[in-house]
Formats: C-alpha cells, structure tokens, sequence
C-alpha cells in the first residue's frame, strides 16, 4: 500500500504543505497526534505532528520545513507521487478543555500543527487567543487560518516586517500582565520557544502545554530515541506525549539529544544535494 500527495503548496520559501490521502488514519486523528513517513524503502522515519485532517476526503495535511535530508526529498516530490510508509495517527490527542480562555502559541512551522488544535477548542466552546510568530512577514504561515478559528489573532515577526517587532512570547507577557484570566497555554514549535513560553507563564501558574518534537525511529515506545525528561521521570515522547506540561520539561536535555546527530545530518544533506546535481565526487 502506498499514500498519495494529492496536493503540494509551497507555503513560503522552504516551508510546504502536503495533503496526503490516508482515509483509515484521517478517520481517527485528533489534533495533537502525529504520523511517521518514510519515502522508500531506504528512507529514515520521520515523525510530523498532523497539521489537518478531513475525515470526508480521506487525506491528512502535513507541514514541513525542507531542512534536512529527508524533507529536502519530500519537498521535492510532486501531486500523485506516492509515499511509501505513512503511519498514524500516534502518540495522544490534546486535551479539548471547555469554557476556557486559552493562549495557544505557534512559532514557525509550529503554526500548522497549533491550527487544528484552535479551531477544536473554538469549537469547543472555548475562548481562543492565538499568537504566531516567525522570523520575518515572508515567513509566516497561516495566518488567514488561524484568523478565522481565533477570537483574537496577535501577530509577531523578529524583523518587525508584520505585527509585533518580537517574539510571541512579548504578547503571552502583556496578555498575562494585563490581568486578563487565562486558563491555559498551548505552545507549538522551537524548543528555545516552548521553554521560553513556560518561562514567562510560570510565575502567574498558567497551565502550560508544549508539543516535544524529539528525534523518533519506531514511534511505538520501544526504541528509546524520542527520551524526554518531564519532572525528573523518564518519557517517551512518542507514546506518553507529545504533549507535556511545560513547566516540568528538562528543555536543556531535549535541545542536546536533538543536537546529537548534527554532524551526520550535515554531511547527508551535503551527499543529498550533491546526488541531485549528479555529482560523482
Ligand atoms: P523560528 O526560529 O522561526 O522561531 C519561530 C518563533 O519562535 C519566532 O518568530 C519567535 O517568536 C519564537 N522564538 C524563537 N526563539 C525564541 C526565544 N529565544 N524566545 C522566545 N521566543 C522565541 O522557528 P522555525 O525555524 O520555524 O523552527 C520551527 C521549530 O519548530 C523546529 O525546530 C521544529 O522542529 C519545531 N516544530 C515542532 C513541532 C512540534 O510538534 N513540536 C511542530 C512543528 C515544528
Ligand atoms: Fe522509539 Fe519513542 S520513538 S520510543
């Protein structure tokens, strides 16, 4: 069985959207989750929270950033190419509180996977303030989206280029400081973020939930790869999480184990680009 890319967007420079038909996982996700790809045969598994879903057509959309070597392949597959190993939906649905004034926070590519989860708690009944940020106005994704399922929409780029001139976690702070009750935070994306977003809602003890994007090989709890410490207990990101409270997580340990095989990501990316233009060195 193989999964078809039914439809490919380049979202903005490096980062694309894919919707992939996968009826039997589009049935049972549920925002939060996530799904293992492999290209081929020979690819590397490679873990992607589930930025949409439509149980009606069948297909789960992935958003993806072409950075290393596997999503620089994905990105350069086409409409009606297949993909070999599409598997989900894994790891646990997001908690959908109810009557609640919620903070959710997406930073980059961080802003697909928060989608799904605020129109679920629009939905829900629940106040929803959301909070994108990137680097610059050209790199942000989603915003008519996001707009659409937020009672309000605050923006930020690093740049000043759009909205705030910061980082988003400068507007969690004026929210907080404002005195306006928030019941929790949902944070999606750089782990230098998330650990900054739990830094800033620590001292007003506002729930905080952050989405672990550790490195994962089999995505079923037993290989050990996606290790987390939460509150000094070991976890598995891939089947206790991926969501966690984001007070608890050791954010240093988690930047250092996805740091672990830099120097190897390195040297395919470099073997990767030189394939593609034929290269026999
Ligand atoms: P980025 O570097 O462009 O940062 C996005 C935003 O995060 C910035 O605009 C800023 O507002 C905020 N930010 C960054 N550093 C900060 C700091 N020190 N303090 C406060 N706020 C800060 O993000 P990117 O390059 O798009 O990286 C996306 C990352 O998100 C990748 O590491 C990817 O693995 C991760 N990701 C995680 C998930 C998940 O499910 N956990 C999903 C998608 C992406
Ligand atoms: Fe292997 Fe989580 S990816 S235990």
């Amino acid at each position: 069985m193989s999964f078809k890319i039914l439809k490919k967007e380049e979202l903005v420079p490096t980062i694309y959207r894919m919707d992939i038909r996968a009826p039997r996982i589009a049935r049972k996700a549920q925002p939060g989750q996530f799904v293992m790809l492999r290209i081929n045969e020979k690819g590397e598994r490679v873990p992607l929270t589930i930025a949409d879903f439509d149980r009606e057509k069948g297909t789960i959309t992935i958003v993806f950033q072409a950075i290393g070597k596997t999503t620089m392949h994905l990105s350069s597959l086409d409409e009606n190419d297949d993909i070999q190993d599409f598997i989900g939906p894994l790891g646990n649905p997001a908690h959908i509180p109810k009557d609640e004034t919620v903070i959710l926070v997406g930073g980059g590519v961080g802003v697909a996977p928060v989608f799904p989860q605020a129109r679920t708690f629009a939905e829900a009944g629940n106040k929803v303030i959301s909070i994108i940020g990137a680097r610059s106005a050209n790199l942000l994704i989603w915003e008519k989206r996001m707009r659409e399922v937020s009672d309000e929409l605050y923006i930020t780029t690093d740049d000043g280029t759009k909205g705030h001139h910061g980082f988003v976690t400068d507007i969690v702070k004026n929210i907080l400081e404002s005195g306006t009750k928030v019941d929790r935070v949902v944070a999606i994306g750089p782990p230098v973020m998330m650990r900054a977003v739990a830094g800033v809602t620590r001292p007003f003890n506002v729930k905080t939930i952050v989405s672990l994007n550790s490195i994962m090989v089999d995505g079923t709890g037993m290989c050990g790869a996606c290790r987390v410490l939460v509150g000094n207990e070991t976890k598995f990101a891939c089947v206790d999480g991926p969501e966690f409270d984001g007070h608890f997580v050791d954010f240093t340990l988690l930047m250092n184990r996805l740091a672990m095989y830099q120097p190897e990501e390195k040297i395919a990316v470099e073997k990767y680009k030189c394939e593609r233009q034929g290269c026999l060195c």
